[in-house]
């Protein structure tokens, strides 16, 4: 008879994205995450972004404020910039001597609080350019944003108009393309042709690993399963599934957690992201255990990605048990309250 894990050990995993946001709200959404991961790659998409090493290290303050608050000590924010048209090659230069572990391109318009975004990337070749001289890698929403292509396929258009042009012309760049959602993309990564060099990588979010399109119109439209880039097909989902099992170390896990208060999800024109972080580790353990790779969690949790960064991996260890948490309805956000992913139901998986 097969035995049934019922735990796993794991090195600490880290967050690769992660949306923290500000103000108030952020010391409820950071002490989930921080329960959990050692480090989160922490995304700059604020209003008005973070588009330099002076707003970045003021963010990080804040951040730290209220770590200080929680009485955290044990977690590390690691912070980037959102590139723009006029991000300059000296603020790249900058960035990497301030210790900023990368930047972020949001197409403008691709997704929430995306605006002030690249409106072309043959404007940032002078940044690109000196993120490669660098080593600063690149983190790319990988969407167009044409109204005219369906939403379904703006990221498999993304690799051919945006992405592979973009390796061809930076050849040395880091990049790691954010929370992939399709087989064009999970397939794109797995054979892209590095010279043997650990550039390309892509993060992976639980939702995408769990859920497949009709998840978002089950009985009814669902605003808590609508994030961006929006789920696909089962297809989809299972080469996914392939990839982040595969051991293979382009992909690592990034939960893309979104918080967006009840109000302004449940609303004529909800806002997109799903809040993973209360039991993020439990969903990707429900992934892994589904196809019976739960092997291939710490090397996707708590190796990949430190390696590919170039920092050191944690050295603390996690343990995850089979018990069967129930996720609250709601949890308080500030004034408001949010929703979980899962809200109301239960999670397999909970961290000991
Ligand atoms: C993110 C957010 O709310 O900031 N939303 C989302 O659906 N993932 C932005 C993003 O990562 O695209
Ligand atoms: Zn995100």
């Amino acid at each position: 008879m097969p035995t049934t894990t019922t735990q796993i050990q794991l090195l600490q995993p880290d967050d690769w994205h992660l949306h923290i946001r500000d103000g108030e709200v952020m010391k409820d959404v950071l002490a989930d995450t921080a329960r959990q991961f050692a480090r989160a790659i922490i995304m700059p998409n604020l209003k008005p972004p973070v588009t330099t090493v002076s707003l970045a290290s003021a963010y990080r303050a804040r951040i730290e404020a209220n770590l200080k608050s929680l009485g955290i000590s044990d977690f590390t924010p690691l912070m980037t910039l959102y590139l723009t048209d006029n991000t300059s090659a000296d603020e790249v230069r900058k960035a990497k001597a301030e210790g900023i572990a990368a930047f972020k391109l949001y197409p403008a318009g691709a997704t929430t609080n995306s605006d002030a975004g690249v409106s072309d990337i043959k404007r940032c070749h002078s940044a690109l350019e000196a993120m490669q001289a660098v080593g600063m890698p690149l983190l790319v929403h990988g969407e167009v944003t044409s109204s005219e292509i369906d939403i379904f396929d703006r990221e498999a258009v993304f690799i051919d108009q945006v992405l592979e042009p973009l390796r061809q012309n930076f050849p040395e760049l880091k990049i790691v393309f954010e929370h992939i959602t399709t087989k064009q993309a999970a397939h794109y990564v797995r054979d892209a042709q590095t010279g043997g060099k650990n550039i390309l990588a892509a993060t992976i979010t639980p939702q995408h690993l769990l859920m497949n399109r009709n998840a978002i119109f089950a009985g009814g439209i669902r605003p808590h399963n609508y994030c961006l880039p929006v789920l696909k097909r089962e297809e989809h989902r299972l080469a996914l599934i392939d990839v982040a099992t595969s051991g293979n170390s382009r992909f690592f896990l990034g939960t893309d957690s979104a918080p967006h208060a009840k109000g302004a999800k449940e609303a004529a024109c909800g806002c997109a992201g799903c809040y993973s972080a209360f039991n993020a580790l439990g969903l990707y353990a429900e992934a892994f255990e589904s196809v019976g790779k739960l092997d291939k969690l710490e090397g996707f949790a708590s190796l990949f990605g430190p390696d590919f960064y170039s920092l050191p991996r944690n050295t603390k260890t996690v343990t995850l048990v089979k018990q069967a948490q129930n996720i609250p309805a709601e949890l308080p956000l500030g004034d408001a309250t949010i929703v979980p992913l899962r809200a109301g139901e239960t999670i397999a998986w909970t961290l000991a």
